[in-house]
């Protein structure tokens, strides 16, 4: 049994690789019993800012896992910052006891940060990292990956870094410009239910708006731009091998009624 979420297909393509059983956090945050029973659980789910997105953890924090073998599988794009220290603190203090957590270097979507099409263009090996990472899943390996006082200098240097923002930066995160064609796509991929449409336009409402950037790069028209600079406003990125479709489906919370 295997729990995900994705933005962007990242997360997603690595969870289509173990090949079990796979269930979207996005829909399974709604389960309202959330006990779930099997030998081997794992999660997949991106970095955010050197931990596990808000989602997820709201998610774990609500969830009993009944397994002998709890796993934890992160998707970064450039810096870890600690991740799987910083993961493994969170399970432990809900009470989970992880067997394994590794991570994966992939594209990173970050918009503010990096420009899709230079990361579209690079090889991460993101299939020999899996292949490896495979193995110890299915030889059901007890392992946690190596941080050192770098990456917690990163983390730390982070933390006061987004300490000093203003209170209001997610509500000025995104905007959605005169290109947009009302397709409804943006409000579909997101697993916070943050888009709706009116009329022909889509509308953005900040709250609970995590910034994973699900609508951003998947707006056909780039009519969502960040309001922040960004490294490039004309690339977009989605996991090549990664529908559309299956990105709503993860993360649609608008019922039946559904993008084809
Ligand atoms: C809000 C946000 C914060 C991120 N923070 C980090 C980070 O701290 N370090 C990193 O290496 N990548 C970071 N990334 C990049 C993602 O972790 C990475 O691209 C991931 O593979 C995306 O997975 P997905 O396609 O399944 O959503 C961040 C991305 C977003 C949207």
């Amino acid at each position: 049994m295997i729990f995900y979420f994705t933005a962007t297909g990242n997360s997603l393509y690595v969870a289509k690789q173990l090949n079990e059983t796979r269930i979207s956090i996005a829909q399974a945050i709604h389960d309202r019993e959330k006990i779930y029973t099997a030998d081997k659980i794992g999660i997949v789910c991106p970095v955010f800012g050197h931990e596990v997105p808000p989602l997820v953890r709201e998610f774990l924090a609500g969830s009993t896992f009944r397994t002998d073998y709890f796993y934890m599988i992160l998707t970064y794009g450039n810096r870890h910052g600690g991740a799987a220290e910083l993961t493994q603190k969170l399970l432990e203090d809900l009470g989970i006891h992880p067997s394994y957590i590794n991570l994966v270097l992939m594209a990173d979507i970050f918009l503010p940060g990096f420009d899709m099409n230079e990361q579209k263009a690079l090889d991460k090996n993101v299939d020999g990292q899996m292949e490896r990472i495979l193995q110890d899943i299915v030889s059901g390996k007890e392992y946690i990956a190596p941080v050192t006082d770098t990456d917690r200098a990163a983390h730390r240097e982070y933390l006061d870094r987004t300490a000093e923002m203003s209170d209001d930066v997610f509500s000025r995160t995104y905007r959605i410009t005169e290109e947009c064609i009302g397709c409804g796509i943006c409000t579909k991929v997101c697993p916070k239910k943050c888009l709706h449409m009116e009329g022909q336009k889509s509308v953005w409402n900040p709250e609970g708006c995590m910034m994973c950037m699900a609508c951003i790069h998947a707006c056909p028209m780039m009519a969502i731009q960040m309001r922040m600079p960004e490294k490039n406003p004309k690339a977009r990125y989605r996991n090549e091998h990664i529908s559309i479709c299956e990105i709503v489906d993860a993360n649609n919370q608008w019922g039946e009624d559904t993008f084809r």
